[in-house]
């Protein structure tokens, strides 16, 4: 999309990858080298399609986020003609960052630095003192808008940008994890979700590889998350136990999941995924929910319950919320965290808030651990000796099915794999070229 300096050819352009990714080992230094951190920003986070917003954040003409697509500031907005654009955070005249606020309602952005002022869709609209410039006010404009990204495209209302235009098709991209987004949509009696309560933030010391990698690991929670399941072992599965009918799998492209259905649907379990909480807790949702879907349908949606899945690079369907990165650099990464609300189902979503709040707030159970965790595994990177980070659990244990390559141990690496072989594909694609 731009001109780049030829230096920009890194240095991490010359590295073998096909040899520091192996089937079931790969490199430390993938996690530490900031040189392979560039050159990741920009042959996947500014080449392939990155979540950037959801539309439940910007409704009305006007709204806005501020986010970004690797090293580079976005303003994802939704204009006057209700038209999502995702454009580059830079002013055109000097480059200074043009809007500060994280979020909120604008006609117009005005850049701190001389004044200039763009339209919420991107056009230049004034030039302080313009008389400096011999073109008329037209022609600056007709050069000087913000730059967009290539390609912007929704699914459930997920919004996903690419900078370079050359990701394909979105529903292409998603493959297999699109069910995901369908399997959440559909635990709305009004067939959509919102993600307007607020984003928690947590500030990462850990390369994203490493948030990512521990999202869909079914290894870990014993001892990470062990205060969480003694606190809460009397409402829910037995986490413990070797019989539980879990699947991990690698869903190609990046994507992966942990997936419960089978140990819920084996149990026939309302709620198992909420604390196992009663139906008369809900009765409104529940009323809603039989409305749409008829009683048969909306207890298997219930037992089922939501995803819990990986969409690379950067989003998480971790059950009731969703969470997302933001890699700052090599070994920071901002995680976000918002609680679904269910459209149609005001006091589930009450109470979905109230959940956030105990698992993933600041004082919450689940992830301050895995922040924790992610934290250290960063520290201990830097030993350079044993070279690689091994990923092997499971290997022998998948099947190739139609959903992806599965397998039946909850604690099998096989999310790992894939997130490692698809990333080992765009490394090397574009070294190749
Ligand atoms: S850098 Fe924005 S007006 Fe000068
Ligand atoms: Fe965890």
């Amino acid at each position: 999309m731009t001109m780049r300096l030829e230096q920009d050819r890194l240095a991490a352009d010359a590295i073998d990858y096909e040899k520091l990714i192996q089937r079931d080992r790969v490199h430390g230094s993938l996690y530490t080298d900031a040189d392979i951190f560039q050159k990741e920003m920009r042959d996947i986070y500014e080449s392939q399609w990155v979540f950037v917003a959801h539309e439940s954040e910007i409704p009305e003409p006007g709204d806005y986020v501020r986010r970004r697509i690797g090293e580079q500031p976005l303003i994802v907005a939704c204009g006057k003609d209700l038209k999502v654009r995702v454009m580059l955070n830079r002013c055109t005249h000097r480059g200074n960052m043009l809007c500060q606020s994280d979020a909120g309602n604008a006609t117009l952005f005005r850049c701190s630095f001389h004044g200039w002022t763009f339209s919420n869709d991107g056009r230049l609209q004034g030039v302080s003192f313009r008389g400096g410039y011999e073109q008329s006010l037209g022609e600056l404009r007709s050069e000087l808008g913000l730059a967009e990204a290539a390609q912007v495209g929704t699914y459930g209302g997920f919004i996903f940008a690419n900078l370079s235009g050359d990701a394909g098709d979105l529903e292409h991209y998603l493959g297999n994890a699109k069910d995901a987004i369908d399997r959440l949509v559909r635990m709305s009696p009004a067939g959509g979700i919102d993600l307007s309560a607020g984003w928690m933030k947590h500030d990462n010391n850990a390369n994203w590889k490493v948030v990512n990698e521990v999202q869909v690991d079914g290894y870990h929670p014993l001892f990470v998350h062990e205060s969480l399941y003694k606190a809460i072992k009397p409402a829910k599965v037995d986490y413990s136990s070797d019989e539980l009918r879990v699947a991990v799998r690698d869903l190609g492209g990046g994507h992966s999941e942990v997936d419960y259905t089978a140990e819920y649907q084996a149990q026939d379990r309302e709620f198992i995924w909420f604390s196992s909480i009663p139906r008369s807790r809900v009765p409104d949702y529940i009323e809603a929910m039989e409305a749409l879907h008829g009683p048969e349908r909306t207890h298997d949606i219930l037992v089922d319950g939501p995803p819990h899945t990986f969409i690379w690079p950067n989003l998480f369907l971790a059950e009731m919320q969703v969470m997302f990165i933001e890699p700052l650099s090599v070994e920071q990464t901002i995680q976000y965290t918002a609680p679904i609300k269910l459209l149609g189902a005001e006091e589930m979503s009450a109470r979905i808030i109230r959940q956030t709040e105990g698992a993933m707030g600041p004082a919450g159970f689940l992830i301050a651990d895995d922040a924790e965790m992610g934290e250290r595994n960063q520290v201990g990177l830097h030993a350079q000796e044993p070279e690689w980070v091994l990923f092997g659990r499971g290997f022998e244990s998948e099947k190739v099915e139609p959903r992806g390559i599965t397998s039946y141990d909850r604690t099998s690496e096989t999310s790992q794999r894939g997130m490692w072989q698809h990333y080992r594909t765009l490394m090397t694609e574009t070294t190749n070229d």
